[in-house]
């Protein structure tokens, strides 16, 4: 029998709106299945060439940041159930690490993502879109706070880079991206309304197989 074409579920919105725990309330409402989470995060381009300084200069807001065609060769893999090497990032060196993670094929692919929706390519591969939609201040508190704690960052420069390129370019690139989505989620991980509509969806895709 033939293999049936995975799908890929795209979820974006700005950074600390709660994407991530979207896509793992997907994710983990299927633990006996074929589904993998992949984050348009871990293919922002390689900077080992430049110095740290250079690096601590680079918009990592805006969409010539990401090395997006990787990401839709690996996609274009994955949908021909071939195995990735996927690229992992480093925010604390601010670049691509040395170390890649062998990533399986799967039938439905997760993919997250502040820009996903900006690349006419990756929507056109997306089977389902969505958008998280979270309160700039509910976001920058998160961000804040994550920052501080997983990213190695100090409060001034959190605070000087949300103002400066974060917020701009989430106005600019992100959300003019909503109108793209299928569905918009408010509040994230929070909303499991929305979260229950989407699983049902998902749920029927695996059942129809
Ligand atoms: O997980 P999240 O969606 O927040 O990740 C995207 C954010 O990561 C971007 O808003 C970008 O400013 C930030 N980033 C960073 N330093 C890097 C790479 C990304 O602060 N080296």
């Amino acid at each position: 029998m033939a293999k049936k074409k995975p799908i890929i579920i795209g979820v974006s919105g700005g950074s600390g709106s709660g994407k991530t725990s979207v896509s793992r309330a997907i994710y983990n409402n299927f633990p006996n299945h074929s589904i993998m989470m992949l984050e348009h995060d871990s293919y922002y381009k390689d900077q080992s060439h430049l110095s740290f300084e250079e690096r601590l200069k680079t918009n990592y807001d805006h969409p010539f940041a990401f090395d997006t065609d990787l990401l839709i060769e690996h996609l274009e893999k994955l949908l021909n159930y071939e195995t990735i090497e996927k690229p992992v990032y480093d925010y604390v060196q601010h670049t691509r690490s040395a170390q890649t993670i062998i990533q399986e094929p799967k039938e439905v692919i997760i993919l997250e993502g502040i820009l996903i929706l900006e690349d006419q390519r990756l929507r056109d591969l997306m089977d389902i879109k969505i958008y998280v939609d979270t309160d700039d201040d509910i976001r920058i508190i998160r961000r804040i706070k994550r920052d501080m704690v997983e990213r190695g960052r100090t409060l001034d420069s959190v605070i000087d880079q949300y103002l400066s390129v974060v917020k701009p370019m989430y106005h600019q690139f992100i959300e003019p991206t909503k109108r793209y989505a299928d569905v918009i989620v408010p509040e994230g991980g929070e909303n499991h309304v929305a979260i229950d509509l989407i699983n049902t969806k998902v749920a029927t895709y695996f059942n129809q197989h």
